[in-house]
């Protein structure tokens, strides 16, 4: 494969400009633009893979040669006949992986883009934080894509530049793991280094705290981690809270069909009352986690199966992926059963499915369409993303009344589930911090009680959509951080 011939090609994106410098990278599967390099410019060039430029052969991307051209000489030429704002806000987050950050990022990225009527800065976007993911990239709408491709373009000074370094505190600069690095050099060389980071727990760790308070401002998504994050030690003047966003033009179930569940779903346990007897079951419950003890899938099992039997018509949908375990989902929930001691009621039990195959970002809307209510009796959340996105389908929601979610459930857009106590963290990074036991019997009533009033819970569903909308939706979401990004800046000069 010879690149420098391949580039001269890709002329829409750069005309005329030379490759300087190539990089064999065997190992890393870069498959978009990735990184930076610094001059005495003071400009900050940006690198691309030609796998951006030529999408359909994923596999000389996968072989490994990464380009980089020299897009900022033609910066320094010709000056623009519109004013630009010199500010630049890079935006840094693990947008190539999924997941909990890389969601978000692309949603205030998406939100900034459509929506910033004045502008007081440009955007650019950098990938940090995380491995990138083929599988998800190839799953995000085009549009996202396009935008992607052309922020990864922007140019901007480093002395103009206020970096979001949008990820755990962990990849911040000096990262403790190997990921390219947030803010790309030192703090000093920018004008704000900001950190957005959140924790489903009661507390921050003190390398935590002292990552954040190196930062010049933290952005935390909600009024639990605001208190969390100052009781924890962060300097106060420094904490900002940053709501997410939610695409509720995305998410909008009149503009869906529900995706064939059935088709999808892997039964786990009780007999697929759908083939055997159609329409029996009326009610689907529906959840969207990832495979982790946090979610309280133990509470959700448990409760669902002393609630229901077979003869109650309803199923339950987990859409789940793996974290640091397996994708057997299905013996884990067995052996699960099996050492409850819970007894198969009479009729047998209620049907659980497992959906573990990868959805694509487009066809998400269409399994909240699917589901009569969404269930998700986490421990902890930062956020809490597929509840949101639950809301803006106006699909009814039980959801833990704890951390992050607390900000936005109220007992008239959803049915917010009581917690027992507070409990250890009992492994993993947080151990010992404190987090919810949410009630297995309350969330027994809960779900009960949606499936006997439905037109309450069509009611909450509605109101749900309605609160992301006034609150959540892209341009008021915009709106905040263009006014804080302009507070600060004015502040500065
Ligand atoms: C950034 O640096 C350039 C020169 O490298 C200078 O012209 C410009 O005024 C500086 N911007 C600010 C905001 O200090
Ligand atoms: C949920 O928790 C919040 C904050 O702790 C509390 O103010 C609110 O009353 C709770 N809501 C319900 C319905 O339990
Ligand atoms: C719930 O709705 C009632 C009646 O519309 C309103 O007075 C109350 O403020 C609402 N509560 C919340 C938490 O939004």
């Amino acid at each position: 494969m010879d690149s420098s011939e391949e580039n001269q090609q890709t002329q829409p994106f750069f005309p005329k400009s030379k490759p300087f410098a190539f990089y064999l990278l065997p190992i890393l599967v870069l498959f978009l633009a990735i990184s930076f390099s610094f001059t005495k410019t003071n400009y900050i060039k940006i690198q691309y893979l030609k796998y951006t430029l030529s999408p359909h052969n994923l596999f000389q991307a996968l072989s490994g040669f990464l380009h980089t051209t020299l897009k900022w000489e033609k910066a320094k030429q010709g000056q623009p006949t519109n004013p630009v704002p010199s500010y630049c806000v890079l935006w840094m987050a693990p947008f190539l992986s999924g997941g909990g950050y890389s969601s978000e990022g692309w949603s205030y990225i998406l939100a900034l883009h459509e929506h910033m009527k004045k502008p007081s800065f440009k955007l650019a976007i950098e990938h940090h934080g995380d491995q990138e993911s083929v599988e998800f990239w190839e799953g995000l709408p085009q549009n996202i894509k396009n935008m992607a491709l052309e922020l990864y373009q922007t140019e901007c000074r480093m002395n103009e530049t206020v970096v979001v370094c949008h990820s755990e505190p962990g990849a911040w600069y000096p990262p403790l793991f190997e990921t390219f690095p947030c803010p790309p050099s030192v703090y000093q060389n920018f004008k704000y280094v900001i950190g957005r980071t959140m924790f489903e727990t009661d507390r921050v760790n003190p390398e935590h705290v002292r990552r954040c308070n190196q930062m010049d401002y933290v952005w935390v998504p909600t009024e639990f981690h605001v208190s969390t994050f100052i009781q924890s030690g962060i300097d106060p003047s420094k904490v900002v809270k940053i709501v997410q966003p939610i695409d509720v033009e995305f998410f909008d179930p009149f503009k869906y069909k529900p995706l064939d569940l059935v088709s999808l779903g892997k039964l786990v346990i009780g007999t697929n009352t759908i083939a055997l007897n159609a329409g029996l079951e009326k009610f689907v419950f529906l959840s969207v986690f990832k495979w982790e003890y946090r979610k309280g899938w133990d509470v959700l099992l448990k409760a669902y199966l002393k609630e229901f039997a077979k003869v109650d018509g309803v199923a339950l949908y987990l859409l789940t992926n793996p974290y640091h375990t397996d994708r057997d989902f299905g013996n884990k929930i067995l052996e699960f059963v099996e050492d409850s001691g819970i007894e198969e009621p009479a009729s047998g039990w209620a049907p659980i499915y497992v959906v573990d195959t990868h959805i694509a970002q487009t066809d998400l809307p269409r399994i909240y369409k699917a589901a009569n209510a969404f269930v998700l009796p986490s421990r902890g959340e930062g956020w809490g993303r597929p509840l949101v996105e639950a809301m803006a389908m106006s699909v009814p929601v039980i959801a833990t009344n704890w951390s992050g979610p607390t900000e936005y459930l109220s007992c008239n857009n959803s049915y917010p589930l009581s917690v027992d106590r507070m409990s250890e963290v009992a492994e993993g990074p947080f151990k010992g911090h404190l987090w919810a036991e949410p009630s297995v019997d309350k969330l027994r009533l809960l779900m009960r009680h949606v499936i006997d009033n439905p037109i309450e819970a069509k009611a909450k569903g509605r109101q749900g959509r309605e609160d992301m909308i006034r609150r959540f939706s892209p341009e008021i979401v915009a709106d905040i951080v263009n006014s804080h990004i302009k507070h600060i800046l004015q502040d500065k000069n």
